[in-house]
């Protein structure tokens, strides 16, 4: 009877540690201990991406990458160290990856007001929900608490997130590996209607796809034929230019659901995106975003607050950086 009781107690200790300390993350959660937290997050977004709406596409794109790679812990930030690329470093980060200035500087701002208190993890949440909102009127709330990492590693990049060339089933399976659901890859995917990607990213699509196909046969003849007036035939040297182009021709620089639109007629960018229209497992979610932009837009919202909890640390891991780009 005694040991029964002692062990219960024994639990119920134990169960209340794990409480406080794994405590998920909370809406509102610098409340008191750094109010002007989140607002100086938006103006210094507002600001920056009132002149480049480029940078709202780097920072959601930003909170991407931070997630999917150990978890959304700021990782993603991380300057290398001596003979340990961070994952700045890989190919899908440099030199593509933009909008890191904007959370260095809220993050200035914020230290000199509440030194220590708000994670770099939380400072890119925060500044991605607000592109959102810049660029889409897509507001929602951002639970935080989340604390940074320690480590960044460049070859855990290529091991977590997905390659262009992915087709529609590799996506899926690379998005449930985070705990992600078919629909919300594909409403996730809706963030390539703004932004911009490198030619290199695509051009097999354009060149000797293959041994019978000059070109890609799910691309528009036209609009491969125009892409191809843009992105110079990938050189045998390798050291060719690398332009940029729109990854939704049609509203490049708002968040909306016209890219669904040109997947249904066949100007999706990426291999990765046309696959979505492509495959009969994801056409009918392509359909209905296509649909009910009203629809896609909440889920949209929602899938980013599920995205910005996968691995998250919270409560006494990691730490509160006080820089972004270092470790304490
Ligand atoms: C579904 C799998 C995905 C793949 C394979 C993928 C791949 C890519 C690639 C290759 C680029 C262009 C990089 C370049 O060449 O410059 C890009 C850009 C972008 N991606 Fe994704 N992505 C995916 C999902 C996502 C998700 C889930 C988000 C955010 C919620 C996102 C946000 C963006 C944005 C906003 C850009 C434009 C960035 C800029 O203009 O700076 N992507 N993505
Ligand atoms: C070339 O690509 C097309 C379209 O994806 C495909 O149907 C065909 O089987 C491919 N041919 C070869 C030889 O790989």
């Amino acid at each position: 009877m005694k040991t029964t009781l002692m062990t219960l107690v024994f639990i119920l200790a134990v169960s209340m540690t794990a409480l406080v300390s794994s405590a998920s993350l909370q809406v509102g959660f610098y409340r008191y201990t750094c109010p002007s937290a989140e607002s100086i997050v938006r103006k210094a977004v507002n600001k920056v991406v009132s002149r480049n709406p480029g940078i709202a596409a780097g920072l959601i794109r930003m909170h991407f990458h931070d997630c999917f790679v150990r978890g959304c812990d700021a990782s993603v930030l991380l300057d290398s160290i001596p003979g340990s690329p961070s994952e700045k470093e890989h190919p899908a980060n440099n030199p593509s990856l933009r909008g890191f200035e904007v959370i260095h500087e809220a993050k200035a701002q914020i230290e000199a007001v509440c030194p220590q208190v708000v994670s770099c993890a939380d400072i890119i949440a925060f500044a991605a929900r607000d592109s959102a909102y810049k660029v889409g009127r897509i507001n929602y709330d951002v639970p935080a608490g989340r604390r940074d990492g320690r480590v960044s590693l460049e070859d855990e990049v290529g091991q977590n997130l997905p390659p262009p060339f992915f087709n529609s089933k590799q996506l899926e399976d690379n998005f449930a590996k985070k705990g992600l659901s078919l629909d919300e890859m594909v409403t996730l995917s809706g963030a390539h209607s703004i932004g911009v990607s490198h030619c290199s990213s695509f051009s097999n699509r354009l060149y000797a796809f293959n041994s019978t196909h000059p070109q890609d046969p799910s691309l528009d003849t036209r609009y491969a034929a125009f892409l191809r007036t843009r992105c110079p035939r990938p050189s045998s040297n390798g050291a060719s230019r690398d332009p940029t182009l729109p990854l939704d021709g049609v509203t490049p620089n708002t968040l909306d659901n016209t890219y669904y639109k040109e997947l249904r007629n066949h100007r999706g960018l990426l291999t990765s995106d046309q696959t979505l229209f492509d495959s009969s497992s994801t056409a009918g979610i392509v359909r209905n975003n296509i649909l009910r932009p009203s629809t896609w837009a909440a889920k949209f919202a929602s899938a980013m607050v599920h995205m910005g909890s996968i691995d998250v640390k919270t409560g006494r891991e990691g730490e509160i950086r006080k820089s972004c780009k270092v470790v304490n």
